[in-house]
C-alpha cells in the first residue's frame, strides 16, 4: 500500500485520539462505572436459550421497530419509577450514546446547537462534532450544581435545538432536584431555534444513565413526561441493570420526537441477538438489579471514608465518587495501578473518579488510595 495517499478526512477529526478509557487487564477495574456483579448462572442460561432460539432465524433481518423490547422496556419503567409510558414512547439503540446521537441526527446538525453544563458527560461533546451541531458548553457552580439563572441566560442567548442534562451526573455523581427540571422545562419550551417565524421548544434530554441509583424517594425525570411534551428521558442497561456488554440503551418520550428519530436511524439497527438478550436480561431484572441497594450504601461509606481520611469527595446519587483534591492527579491514577487499581482520570483537574465496586473490590482501592497518598 502506498504511504503518499493523503485521506479526505474531515478537517475537524484530523489529528484527532478516539474516545475511550484504558481497557487494561487488572485486578480491580473501578473505572467505567460498571456493575460489578456477574449475572447468575440462571440469567446466563436464559440468555443462552433466547440467543439460540433467535439463531434459527438469523438468516432474516430483525423487526425494525421490535415492539416486543418496547413493551417490556415500558413493563420495566412502570415497576421501577412507578410511571406507565406507552410502548410507542419508547425506543431503544445499541447504548444510549447511541440514542443521544440518534437525538442530535433528527434535531441537530449544521445551523443547530446543543448545549450542557460542564462538567459533565464528555461523549455529549462528540454527538455535536459527529452530526456537526454547534456545540455550546456553559459552567456548573463550583459546587457542581447547576445555576438555573444561568441555565436560562443560555438557553435564551442560544435557542438551542437539545440541551442534554445528566442526573445524576457523571462525572460529579450530583442529580438535579425535580423542582430545577421543572423550571428548566417551563424555559425551554420557547428557547428553541426560530423556525419559518416561530419560536420551537428546545428538547430537554435528562440523561438517566444511572437513574437507578438515585436516593430512596427521588422521582425519576419520567413523571414529568406527561406535562412536558419536549422532554426526553435518556435510559440504559449499561449501568445498575448489569448489561454494559449488552450494549442497550432507551428513551421515553413524545411520540412525534420518536417519529422523528425513525427517520435518522439506520434500517434494523438493534440486531435480532440484542432484541433476544435484553428481552432475557428484562425478564430478570428483580434479579439483576439486586446489588443497587448494596452498591449504594458502598457508595455512601465510601464517601465517608475518603472524607475521614482528609480528602475531598461530592455526594453521589450514582455509582462512583469524584474524589480529590490532588496536586498530580495523573500521578496518584498511576501510582494506583501499579497496585492493580485502575480508576479514572476525568472532571476538573485536581479530581479522580472511582466507581464502586464489589467491597473487596472498594477495600483494594482504599488500601492502595493510602499506600499512594501516605
Ligand atoms: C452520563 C452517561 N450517559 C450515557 C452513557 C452511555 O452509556 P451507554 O452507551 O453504555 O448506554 C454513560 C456511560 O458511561 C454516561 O456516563
Amino acid at each position: 500500500m502506498s504511504e503518499d495517499i493523503i485521506y479526505p478526512v474531515r478537517e475537524d477529526l484530523a489529528g484527532l485520539q478516539p474516545y475511550g478509557a484504558p481497557q487494561l487487564e487488572v485486578p480491580i477495574r473501578l473505572n467505567v462505572n460498571e456493575n460489578p456483579y456477574a449475572p447468575s448462572q440462571a440469567i446466563i442460561d436464559d440468555i443462552a436459550s433466547s440467543v439460540a432460539q433467535a439463531a434459527a432465524t438469523l438468516n432474516r433481518y430483525p423487526d425494525r421497530d421490535f415492539p416486543q423490547l418496547r413493551a417490556s422496556l415500558a413493563d420495566y419503567l412502570a415497576t421501577e419509577s412507578h410511571v406507565r409510558v406507552s410502548p410507542e414512547n419508547i425506543w431503544a439503540a445499541n447504548g444510549s450514546n447511541e440514542v443521544m446521537t440518534q437525538i442530535l441526527q433528527a434535531f441537530g446538525g449544521p445551523g443547530r446547537t446543543v448545549v450542557s453544563f460542564a462538567p459533565t458527560y464528555s461523549m455529549y461533546h462528540e454527538y455535536a462534532r459527529d452530526t456537526n451541531t454547534r456545540w455550546v458548553q456553559g459552567q456548573r457552580d463550583p459546587d457542581f450544581h447547576l445555576d438555573i439563572a444561568a441555565v436560562e441566560e443560555t438557553l435564551r442567548r442560544e435557542r438551542p435545538s437539545v440541551l442534554l442534562l445528566a442526573s445524576p451526573n457523571n462525572p460529579t455523581g450530583t442529580a438535579l432536584p425535580v423542582d430545577d427540571q421543572k423550571r428548566i422545562l417551563d424555559i425551554a419550551a420557547t428557547t428553541g431555534p426560530q423556525i419559518n417565524g416561530r419560536a420551537t421548544s428546545t428538547i430537554v434530554v435528562i440523561d438517566e444513565a444511572y437513574g437507578e441509583f438515585r436516593r430512596a424517594g427521588v422521582p425519576s425525570a419520567l413523571e414529568l413526561l406527561d406535562t412536558h411534551p419536549h422532554l426526553v428521558v435518556s435510559r440504559t442497561m449499561s449501568k445498575a441493570f448489569a448489561m454494559a456488554g449488552l450494549r442497550l440503551g432507551y428513551m421515553a418520550a413524545a411520540r412525534a420526537i420518536i417519529d422523528a428519530i425513525m427517520l435518522v436511524r439506520l434500517p434494523y439497527h438493534l440486531s435480532d441477538v440484542t432484541q433476544a438478550t435484553a428481552l432475557a436480561a428484562l425478564r430478570h431484572s428483580a434479579e439483576l438489579l439486586g446489588y443497587v441497594d448494596s452498591l449504594r450504601e458502598e457508595r455512601d461509606c465510601l464517601v465517608s471514608w475518603l472524607r475521614e481520611n482528609g480528602f475531598d469527595a461530592i455526594d453521589s446519587d450514582s455509582n462512583f465518587v469524584l474524589f480529590g483534591q490532588f496536586a498530580d492527579r495523573d500521578a496518584i491514577f498511576h501510582a494506583l495501578l501499579t497496585h492493580g487499581v485502575l480508576i479514572r482520570v476525568v472532571g476538573p483537574n485536581g479530581w479522580l473518579r472511582v466507581s464502586v465496586g464489589t467491597p473487596q473490590e472498594t477495600d483494594a482501592f482504599k488500601q492502595a488510595l493510602k499506600e499512594v497518598t501516605a
